[in-house]
């Protein structure tokens, strides 16, 4: 199955987005890639995304083109309709695209030159793959409260501590991790560094099972000694930084909700057209008509203020204005990840015992759906994003 594409022709995009768009759709049609290993298949979709050049638009093209990247920046609009597309088909595939994305964003905002030619590259070609660790067990949406320690030393640091919810965990070659350097100054007090997998003080072996299986885990620090090299950006900047690159990928987590529920939609409409009941299709009722305008609406409206935070932070990039979309991009995010949810489950609704049957598409997408609401911000750390902001306007 295809997603439709009347929503491209909408001014927040580019020819360059809407050959994108349809370009991923045609191939991802092709893509049949065995998910019943999770780990396996991640590393699939990295390796078939990568050797297609998807994944060169997770980094900017860089100084002469050396860092990979397809486009001069990060763009924010080519990210939200690559998830969109790839979560329609796959959202394991989205989550290997998005990782790569994540996992290198802070690398690309504030990496040394060095440090963006050594990862940026092999981040686009799927040589590498990412992971961003920010969350503890006792800092989730508190991202501030967090313990993991980082102690400078004679050339360089040593971290300990514990990551959790790590995605890549386990299958990442670097984890960008935020530790503490400053215990005393809460959110100021927080550095980024680069950790390679290989590091012996690094333990990724705590894998985590959830309901829509992807790679996660624990990572545990124990005397995890680093180079002075591996510090990313400013000494005490890697909150803000951290939040910068939420502030990309965010609007996108926004894209994967919305391409989940297209399909759904999309699903909900086959079903409805061709399933037969009290002697007419289930779509001659107005009851199920009623359902499919509220689902399509639904879409629409989470697509709007999704195509919005990507297109403002583009085209602030584009002015070279340094314009804060935090609160646009908690918008959408919030938006399509809820809105998502009930068109989804509305889908499944319409598709009786069949929705509730596993390999039904309805019902991997409902599992699927549910962590976006929580990951990159809960909503309800989006709604008091949002709330900040209005009554700081
Ligand atoms: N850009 C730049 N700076 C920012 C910023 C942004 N978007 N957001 C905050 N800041 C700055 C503030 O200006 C402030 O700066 P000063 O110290 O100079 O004043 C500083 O950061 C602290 O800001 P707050 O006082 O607002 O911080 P807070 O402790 O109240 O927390 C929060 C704010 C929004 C709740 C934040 O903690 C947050 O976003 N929490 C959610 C964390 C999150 O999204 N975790 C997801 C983990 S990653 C993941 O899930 C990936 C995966 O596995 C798929």
């Amino acid at each position: 199955m295809k997603p439709t594409t009347a929503h491209l022709e909408l001014p927040f995009f580019d020819e360059v987005h809407r050959t994108l768009a349809q370009r991923l759709a045609d191939w991802t049609v092709l893509q049949q890639v065995d998910e019943t290993d999770d780990r396996q298949a991640c590393k699939e979709w990295v390796r078939r995304l990568g050797a297609h050049g998807w994944l060169r638009y997770c980094v900017p093209a860089g100084p002469d083109g050396a860092w990979g990247g397809a486009l001069d920046r990060l763009d924010s609009r080519a990210l939200v309709v690559l998830r969109e597309t790839l979560a329609f088909h796959s959202p394991l595939a989205d989550f290997a695209f998005a990782m790569q994305g994540l996992g290198s964003g802070a690398i690309t905002l504030a990496g040394t030159p060095a440090q963006q030619a050594a990862y940026l590259p092999q981040v686009a070609s799927g040589a590498k793959i990412a992971a961003f660790a920010l969350s503890e067990a006792d800092a989730g949406s508190d991202a501030g409260a967090m313990t993991t320690h980082a102690m400078a030393g004679a050339g360089g640091w040593t971290i300990n501590g514990s990551k959790t919810w790590i995605s890549n965990g386990g299958l990442a070659d670097f984890y960008v991790t935020f530790a503490k350097t400053d215990r005393t100054a809460g959110t100021r007090g927080i550095t980024a560094f680069i950790v390679d997998a290989d590091n012996g003080g690094l333990d990724s072996s705590a894998h985590i099972a959830v309901m829509s299986p992807h790679p996660l885990a624990t990572l545990a620090f124990t005397d995890c000694r680093l180079d002075g090299r591996a510090q990313l950006g400013t000494l005490n900047g890697g909150f803000k930084l951290a939040m910068q690159t939420l502030d990309i990928f965010r609007a996108s987590v926004a894209g994967a909700a919305l391409g989940m529920a297209r399909r759904a939609l999309a699903e909900a409409v086959q079903h409805a057209r061709t399933r037969k009941m009290f002697g007419q299709t289930l779509a001659d009722f107005q009851l199920t008509q009623a359902k499919i305008g509220e689902m399509a609406a639904l879409v629409d409206a989470a697509a709007l203020l999704t195509y919005r935070a990507a297109w403002l932070r583009d085209e602030g990039e584009r002015l070279g204005r340094n314009v804060r979309v935090t609160a646009e991009a908690a918008m959408a995010k919030m938006t399509a990840t809820e809105n998502a949810q009930r068109v989804i489950d509305m889908a499944l609704q319409l598709h009786g015992g069949l929705g509730v049957k596993v390999g039904t598409k309805v019902e991997s997408l409902y599992r699927d759906i549910r962590a976006l609401r929580i990951y990159e911000g809960a909503t309800e750390i989006q709604q008091l994003i949002i709330g900040k902001a209005v009554l700081q306007s």
